[in-house]
């Protein structure tokens, strides 16, 4: 059983993620510091916690049709001599949270912490964990007031979401729910669910579609979405949500939750993919920010320094288990900057200091229906994924293939 732990005071918003706050910044946690973990954990009863469809956001990107193979994965490392127990799982590109809020709700893992980088999604996600109501509020009042009224109405209340910024004397807690609003909002109305950038409102500026604005937007469907993910933070299910860097947020996790390392915290990884993500999400790994400059979301070969700091940390610095999953692009497990090797290799220093391991890579094949791009509709793609799960325990089969 985990014992409540005494936590270090806040960290202070990275670099990375500062240059993409609008001022004021919203908080790091939901409190003031890191939650700790609530234990004994309340029982999880909601009717949605075994159903498909759970995230209260419609993501570019989400892994719900990946979830099961995740969990599946996850399952067979439980009860392992190596993986007693999963705790806690980290999910540090959080986005919807398709997959974590699948894998707490079916009891296969105890608890999950989000955190992401855009401060859009994280302060969704703190505020729907934490001030549940508030939002649910906000959603029905966009919803009757503009949105359900459609045409001129809804476009100009799009329009006014859309270059919305909190001013600078704001209080943090107002700006929170209203980037919160804000997020749900564009998220429901938006093409694809993108949140920032080129996409317009679904249905098009002059609302000709039979699909107009409001045909993603039910509000019941919204609102028990909204109370599942507040019923899982009041049963201590979502342990916190993070406004952080992947770094930050893989280097502060044994600080803040000492007693599970190394082997009862598992993270999981989805971070934005080498091609597209530029088009997808405002803070993808192009280097030249969100949006995909001038190339139509190529990437090019400078462009994967991101991509490749990344691996570096798994390869050498991660000291829990993670499991991380990718476009199949060949490049991943070819190249020794990314993927190509066989296990982690900490320095001694690291070895020493933090006690890193030097776990084997496991690499895995999964065919999934894939909508990233939201212009061509879905289509069958591999998904790469990668782990440093033990290797005995990760299924070879029709569903998760070896690579060739
Ligand atoms: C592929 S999406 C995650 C989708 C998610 N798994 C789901 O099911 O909805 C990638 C996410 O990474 C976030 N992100 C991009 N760069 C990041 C960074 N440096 N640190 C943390 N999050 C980042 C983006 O904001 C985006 O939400």
């Amino acid at each position: 059983m985990i014992e409540n732990v005494a936590v270090p005071p806040a960290a202070p918003l990275c670099d990375a993620h500062a240059a993409h706050v609008a001022a004021p910044a919203i908080p790091t946690h939901i409190l003031d510091n890191p939650r700790p973990l609530v234990s004994p954990l309340g029982i999880v009863d909601h009717a949605l916690m075994m159903s498909r469809y759970q995230s209260p956001l419609r993501y570019p990107g989400a892994k719900s049709s990946l979830a099961p193979v995740i969990a599946r994965i996850l399952d067979a490392a439980k009860g392992s001599r190596a993986v007693p127990e999963i705790n806690l799982l980290v999910e540090p590109f959080a986005g919807g949270a398709s997959a974590s809020l699948r894998l707490v709700g079916q009891g296969l893992v105890d608890r999950v912490l989000l955190a992401d980088v855009d401060p859009l999604v994280t302060a969704f996600w703190q505020t729907a964990a934490a001030d549940t109501e508030a939002l649910i509020d906000r959603m029905h009042d966009e919803w009757t007031r503009y949105v359900k009224p459609g045409g001129v109405t809804a476009v100009d209340r799009w329009d006014y979401w859309r270059s919305w910024v909190p001013t600078r004397k704001a209080k943090p807690a107002t700006v929170r729910l209203d980037l919160a609003t804000q997020c749900l909002f564009l998220n429901r109305t938006t093409f694809s669910g993108i949140l920032h950038g080129k996409a317009g409102p679904i249905g098009g500026r002059k609302q000709a579609s039979p699909y107009g604005i409001g045909c993603r937007w039910n509000p019941e469907a919204i609102e028990e979405r909204l109370r599942y993910v507040g019923h899982l933070y009041e049963v201590g299910r979502i342990v916190d949500v993070w406004h952080k860097d992947w770094q930050q947020t893989l280097d502060d996790v044994p600080s803040y939750y000492p007693q599970l390392i190394p082997s009862r915290v598992v993270a999981y990884l989805d971070p934005p993919y080498i091609e597209k993500a530029s088009h997808l999400y405002r803070t993808s790994f192009d280097p030249r920010g969100g949006y995909g400059g001038n190339r139509a979301g190529k990437a090019g070969s400078d462009d994967h320094m991101l991509h490749m700091q990344l691996a570096g940390y798994l390869r050498t610095k991660a000291q829990f288990r993670w499991l991380l999953s990718y476009d199949n692009n060949p490049m991943l497990t070819e190249s020794t900057w990314l993927y190509a090797h066989t296990r982690m290799a900490p320095s001694r220093v690291d070895r020493e200091m933090l006690g890193v391991r030097s776990w084997p890579l496991t690499k895995r094949l999964v065919k999934t229906r894939y909508s990233a791009s939201g212009k061509t509709g879905k289509r069958n793609a591999d998904e790469l994924l990668i782990t440093t799960l033990p290797p005995s325990t990760v299924p070879v089969d029709h569903q998760l293939r070896e690579l060739p």
